[in-house]
């Protein structure tokens, strides 16, 4: 038996050698991260006025400033609820199911690309490019470099470099017309080298708002199919945009239709209110069926190790919505209804503004679309519109047109022009 003196000083050697351990702790050279984008929240908590607007929102929120839960999306969880399903694991892809209706719901239900596809499940739209990225980073044959646009979603760049792709930027929005830039974006797909990948927002551009016109889109895909690029598709806001799914999958289709076989990342998370959830879809078109299957057989092997198989309750929401005729059309209104209320938010914030006298052109305001607007607005007006009026947003002027309610776009009206004129 141990004297309590000597159990005493082991006692003492194990805390030195604890004491030792924590000095040297493995993670003592980790890095802290930069400050996240966190800030607005908090300044936003932080601030105790009653009518203060948090303009810094990715999702959606209703006329009441409420998360919404879309009647269809409800439906559909009810009759899975009730036909009380086993959990099993779905497959490497995903449930055939959904990624048929979902690759029916991007390409169109006519579409030559449905016979030639490889696709995939995916943890939603992230989940969707960062599957891209490393499917190029190991199978395209060109140089593994992606252009995205400047500006483009904060998250691309990352994604794309963890992908072990390298990442270059070409011209999209123009400043000094708030608007796009159209000759510089055409002239950067023709300076690009031949065989290039570029990635496109297929619409409701993110962060500006602002897209290509139909037109316009045109002459970008004749420049791509000049320049022999490969064009990588993020849509994230499929009939969040207009409020009618197969005009934003204008460009999409267009491009498959001009014999481009594209990559797609989609998203489920805005257009069904399914964010958390993690749905979405990465799918190549390829030459021909038997091209799809060596393609899918590759997916597989990416995915695999990473994460074995998704998650399926995203998938079985969205799959009982897209293939039951009256949830179906349900959603088609229900999307519609979001895009027409964030629509009609960017037509009252522009008429508040007029009345109020301001001399500057709010033409973007209403021309931009989707989400989010690019208000113009300096990083100097954003501050002081945070700190004056507290109404919070990021600081290169992007608003979330989703924080808009019929009940504050009179005061975010006046703080704006009392900042800006
Ligand atoms: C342009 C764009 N792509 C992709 C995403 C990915 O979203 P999620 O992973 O939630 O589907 C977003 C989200 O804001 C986005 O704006």
């Amino acid at each position: 038996m141990l004297s309590s003196l000597r159990i005493a000083s082991r006692r003492a050697v194990t805390a030195r050698s604890f004491g030792a351990v924590r000095a040297a702790s493995t993670w003592a050279n980790v890095p802290q991260g930069p400050p996240a984008i966190l800030g607005i929240t908090e300044a936003f908590n932080a601030d105790s006025f009653n009518q203060k607007i948090n303009l810094g929102v990715g999702a959606y929120r209703d006329d009441k400033g409420k998360p919404h839960l879309l009647p269809s999306v409800q439906k559909a969880e009810k009759l899975i609820f009730d036909s009380r399903l086993f959990k099993e694991y779905a497959g490497i892809t995903g449930i055939p199911a959904f990624t048929k209706a979902a690759a029916v719901l991007a390409y169109g239900k006519d579409s030559s690309a449905l016979d030639r596809l490889a696709i995939t499940q995916s943890i939603s739209g992230t989940g969707a490019l960062r599957i891209g990225g490393a499917f190029l980073e190991r199978h395209y044959p060109g140089a593994k470099k992606i252009y995205i646009p400047n500006p483009s979603w904060a998250n691309h760049a990352a994604v794309f470099k963890d992908s072990g792709l390298e990442v270059a930027k070409y011209s999209y929005y123009n400043k000094d017309t708030i608007g796009l830039d159209f000759e510089g974006l055409v002239a950067d797909i023709k300076a690009a080298p031949q065989g290039s990948i570029f990635m496109f927002h297929a619409c409701a551009h993110n962060p500006t708002g602002v897209d290509p016109t139909p037109e316009q889109w045109k002459e970008i895909e004749a420049a791509v199919k000049a320049q022999g690029h490969y064009a990588f598709f993020d849509m994230a806001y499929q009939g969040f945009a207009s409020g009618d799914i197969h005009k934003d999958a204008f460009a999409v289709r267009y491009f498959v239709e001009q014999g481009h076989n594209i990559a797609l990342a989609q998203s489920f998370a805005k257009n069904m209110g399914l964010y958390g959830e993690r749905i979405g879809a990465f799918s190549i078109v390829c030459a021909d069926a038997a091209e799809a299957k060596r393609v899918d057989s590759q997916i597989k092997i990416l995915v695999r190790p990473l994460y074995s198989n998704p998650p399926i309750h995203g998938a079985r929401i969205a799959e009982k919505v897209l293939n039951t005729p009256e949830l179906y059309d349900a959603w088609l209104l229900e999307v519609k209804e979001m895009a027409d209320r964030i629509i009609t938010m960017r037509a009252l914030l522009k008429d508040n503004l007029e009345k109020l006298g301001s001399k500057h052109d709010w033409s973007h305001i209403t021309s931009q679309i989707g989400m989010f607007a690019y208000t113009g607005l300096t990083p100097a007006e954003m501050d002081q519109l945070a700190e004056e009026h507290s109404v919070y947003a990021t600081k290169d002027g992007r608003i979330s047109v989703a924080g808009i309610t019929t009940a504050n776009v009179g005061r975010l009206a006046e703080a704006i022009f009392k900042v800006k004129g």
